[in-house]
């Protein structure tokens, strides 16, 4: 086990402002099959295979951050599932001893044919990608086709066994007002959990801007206008982003991402690893630390540790969305991993 080279003072992963971080997102590649305006341009020149890591390299990174108290993964793209076999990573994340989860989120295109060996290698749970149940829409926002095959995947999902199925939509204004109601129907009849997403500055075209942002708060208003008064949910995990609510008739839960309204910073657990080796320690990091650098240059563990601990370390109290001083990070969502 490689963990054991770590020294016990080499200690957890505790920011300047005393967050304890337990959540790694892994991003496993920045292609994707569609090409959705909030994330990714419509012209796009990929990374070189050979700059992503290896699942090996992956996994063996994940095995020094659970040995500093990583609990949860969650694997996330581009679009995680063109990566083959995806499967086999989830596999070989679940065999390191501390970590407890592993999650995806995926914008479900791939799903119908890959539910089931997701579901078999122990994946835990599911968040699909989906803005609009109409085609027109959905082909807007995505710039490609894909509507029947994210309803179909979202069908397998559920058949394969997939239980508390998340579905995210971002909200952007003059775009999603008339998507919210019908989104919300299809999910509580098929049980999935819809939350709404604030559209944050992560668009590769850097076309952002506040009047944009459908606020959480406009979307719960219609929301309510519609299916009544929502019930705050009692809050099991504080670092989750998304405030939750019940229906009065306790038949599910409907939440509220509201990064740029109402951000979470002061309750952030996680960190990020890119495709191509990096740890940010903010979705809005202006800096990188070189995983990839250490892995392939014979890097030891305990190089690995203190490389992410210094991470960690540099980590800003909050995003700064609107303030003066708020830097936009050069890399855009799918470069990232959400
Ligand atoms: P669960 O709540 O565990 O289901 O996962 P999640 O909501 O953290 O993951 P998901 O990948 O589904 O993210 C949903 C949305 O929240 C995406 O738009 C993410 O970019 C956003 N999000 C996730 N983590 C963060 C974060 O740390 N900071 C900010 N600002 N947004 C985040
Ligand atoms: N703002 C908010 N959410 C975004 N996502 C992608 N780009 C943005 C953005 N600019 C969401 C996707 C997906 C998750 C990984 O991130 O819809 O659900
Ligand atoms: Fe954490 Fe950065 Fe997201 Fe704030 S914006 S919750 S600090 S990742």
């Amino acid at each position: 086990m490689r963990t054991e080279s770590i020294p016990k003072t080499a200690g957890r992963l505790v920011d300047g402002f005393g967050r304890v971080h337990t959540d790694l997102r892994i991003s496993v590649t920045d292609r994707c099959n569609l090409r959705c305006t909030y994330c990714m341009p419509l012209e796009v020149v990929f990374k070189p295979r050979d700059q992503l890591l290896t699942y090996e390299e992956i996994a063996r990174v994940a095995g020094v951050l659970a040995g500093l108290g990583i609990r949860t993964i969650r694997l996330t793209g581009g679009e995680p599932l063109v990566r083959s076999r995806l499967d086999e990573l989830v596999g070989q994340l679940l065999a390191i001893p501390g970590i407890e989860q592993v999650a995806l989120t995926t914008n479900g295109l791939l799903l119908a044919e890959q539910a089931q060996s997701l579901y078999r290698a122990g994946l835990s749970r599911l968040n699909v990608s989906l803005d609009s149940l109409r085609e027109d829409v959905f082909e807007k926002i995505a710039r490609a086709e894909g509507l029947e095959r994210v309803l179909s995947g979202l069908a397998a999902a559920k058949a394969a066994g997939f239980r508390d199925i998340r579905i995210n939509a971002v909200s952007m204004r003059g775009l999603s007002e008339d998507e919210i109601v019908p989104l919300t129907l299809f999910c509580r009849r098929e049980g999935f959990h819809l939350r709404f997403i604030e559209f944050m500055p992560l668009d590769a075209d850097a076309g952002w801007s506040s009047q944009q942002v459908l606020s959480g708060q406009e979307v719960r208003g219609i929301v309510e206008r519609r299916f009544g008064p929502l019930v705050p949910a009692i809050r099991s995990d504080p670092s989750q982003p998304a405030i939750d609510y019940c229906w009065a008739d306790g038949s599910g839960m409907i939440g509220f991402i509201d990064p740029v309204t109402a951000p979470f910073c002061g309750q952030c657990d996680r960190l990020r690893l890119t495709a191509d080796g990096q740890f940010r320690n903010c979705l809005f990091s202006t800096t990188e630390w070189d995983a990839r650098q250490v892995l392939r240059s014979g890097g030891c563990d305990v190089s690995l540790a203190e490389l992410v601990q210094e991470c960690v370390r540099d980590k800003r109290a909050a995003h700064g969305i609107g303030s003066e001083d708020f830097i936009r990070p050069e890399r855009a969502m799918y470069q990232i991993g959400g």
